[in-house]
């Protein structure tokens, strides 16, 4: 266990501080009982890893397993603090009062949002710890960066104990509107723990509107643009829409490695005529039974057949403990059993799913390998799938159908953009995507990748960062 200490710690070098709930990477225990660290899930870990590794910076979270937490340690240019979270604290704090409370009520109710007192509790308590660790590993008048819905009480409760520090806040996923924001019964309390931050980012200008209107609505704060004045200080929200490493994924998508695995994964298909692919944590907001049911009537219809078009799905295993999880998982595994039962033949099925997570390589191969990508979530604040297949498509080949409630639909224009709760659209679009001319394909794809190698990892950091340092 790292000895506590009360202030910065003798050591507290780092001039940059990331403060996110999960680590870059995670601990797992295999059964013979030795422990080894793997990458981390999720678009957050995608985004931040080579930021931080880029900068040298250190890095404040969950080690992703219950118990003492690790002693800090460096990885990959990162200097990682592991924060400790009791079973008890996995149970209410993350699986509860962030997955259960805070993920369904950010994300439009796509699920009922559950409250308890229990789970709130467990969150202040956890918020204090990742405050207290961020207090001692951060250097004097260091910039401290807390990241996404499971930390929003921490640039506050940071505040109080280090006001020399400069602090930003961002998060990851979206801010709803005030009619359904203050259905939390602990709204206030949010809201102020934001208010600690200098600079709060949002993945949309609407996000941004939305907490400087509950400010101003719920707390009479006087605001103005994007500026809200609080407690003598101004604080600024904004977006930042977040981005990846574009050149870094064309490369790897491009290498002569991914490109024999590509063109191996189409022969280990049956070397099907079109491949249509869905990549993503295996969650309820990702609309991945809207994919399945267009994809079944399609079939239905005659107007696609299998297994001549193949639809591959891989769905990295999330938040397994969490009720709506297990119950989406099993639904989805009945569906593509029930299309598989019905469609597949001696020459293959109809639909090939995966609940694994895939090396980046691999990930990089489908898309270079897949003719249409199916990104259709309810709601997601910027999916970073669909910048990854079109970094990856330095051949200009593939189209994209994407969902209008993504955010990532604000900047990728030429994707064939859908409304996930239309079925008919979806199955529309699916099908145009399929006929596409490779001319018409290329014509888009070369334009949303203009305007991602603009917009990419660097410029959201650095544009966020010159924010911050121009409120400091
Ligand atoms: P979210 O943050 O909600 O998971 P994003 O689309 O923004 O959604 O980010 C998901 C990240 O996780 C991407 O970098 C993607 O490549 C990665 N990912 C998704 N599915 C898998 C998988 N099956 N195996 C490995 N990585 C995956
Ligand atoms: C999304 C969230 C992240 C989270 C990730 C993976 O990207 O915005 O904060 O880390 O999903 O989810 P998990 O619960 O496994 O950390």
């Amino acid at each position: 266990m790292a000895e506590e200490t009360n202030g910065p710690a003798p050591d507290a070098d780092s001039p940059v501080v990331v403060v996110a709930n999960r680590l870059p990477v995670d601990q797992v225990t295999d059964p013979d009982g030795s422990t080894r660290w793997q990458r981390s899930p999720g678009g957050l870990v995608t985004a931040l890893e080579p930021f931080v590794a880029g900068r040298g910076g250190a890095w404040v979270g969950w080690s992703g397993s219950a118990g003492d937490a690790p002693d800090p340690f460096d990885s990959g240019g990162m200097h990682l603090v592991p924060v400790e979270l009791s079973e008890e604290e996995v149970d209410r704090y993350y699986e509860g009062f962030s997955n259960a409370s805070l993920w369904p009520l950010y994300h439009d109710v796509v699920e009922k949002p559950e409250y308890h007192r229990t789970w709130w509790d467990t969150y202040v308590q956890v918020n204090k710890r990742f405050a207290d660790r961020a207090a001692q590993v951060a250097a004097e008048g260091a910039i401290v960066w807390v990241h996404d819905y499971q930390l929003q009480l921490v640039p506050a409760l940071l505040r109080q104990q280090r006001p020399d520090l400069t602090i930003g806040f961002f998060l990851h996923i979206p801010f709803p509107p005030y009619e359904l924001f203050t259905q939390l019964p602990w709204r206030s309390a949010i809201v102020e723990g934001l208010l600690g931050a200098d600079l709060i980012g949002f993945q949309m200008p609407s996000a941004a509107s939305n907490f400087v209107s509950l400010a101003r609505r719920l707390h009479d704060l006087p605001t103005k643009g994007s500026s809200i004045q609080y407690e003598g200080r101004t604080v600024t929200a904004k977006a930042f829409p977040i981005s990846i490493d574009v050149a870094a994924f064309d490369e790897l998508a491009s290498s002569p490695e991914v490109l024999a695995r590509a063109a191996e994964i189409r022969k280990e298909l049956g070397k099907p005529d079109k491949i249509v692919l869905g990549v993503d944590r295996l969650d309820y907001t990702k609309g991945i039974g809207v994919r399945l049911n267009a994809f079944q009537e399609l079939l239905e219809d005659g107007a696609i057949e299998a297994p001549s078009t193949v639809f591959l799905q891989v769905a990295t295993p999330s938040r397994e403990r969490v009720e709506h999880y297990v119950t989406m998982r099993e639904t989805i595994e009945q569906q593509v059993g029930h299309i598989n039962g019905l469609y597949g033949s001696m020459a293959g099925s109809a639909v090939q799913y995966f609940n694994q997570s895939m090396p980046r390589e691999e990930l990089a191969a489908m898309y270079r390998a897949a003719d249409v990508m199916l990104v259709t979530p309810y709601r997601d604040g910027m999916n970073l799938v669909a910048k990854e297949y079109v970094a990856a498509r330095g051949d200009l080949g593939g189209v994209l159908v994407l969902s209008e409630f993504a955010g990532a639909a604000a900047e990728l224009r030429q994707a064939l953009l859908v409304n996930p709760h239309d079925i008919a659209g979806v199955k529309n679009q699916l099908l145009r995507a399929l006929r596409m001319e490779p001319v018409e394909a290329a014509k888009r794809m070369r334009a949303m990748r203009r305007y991602l190698a603009k917009h990419d990892l660097d410029h959201w950091a650095n544009s966020f960062f010159d924010q911050l340092k121009a409120q400091a």
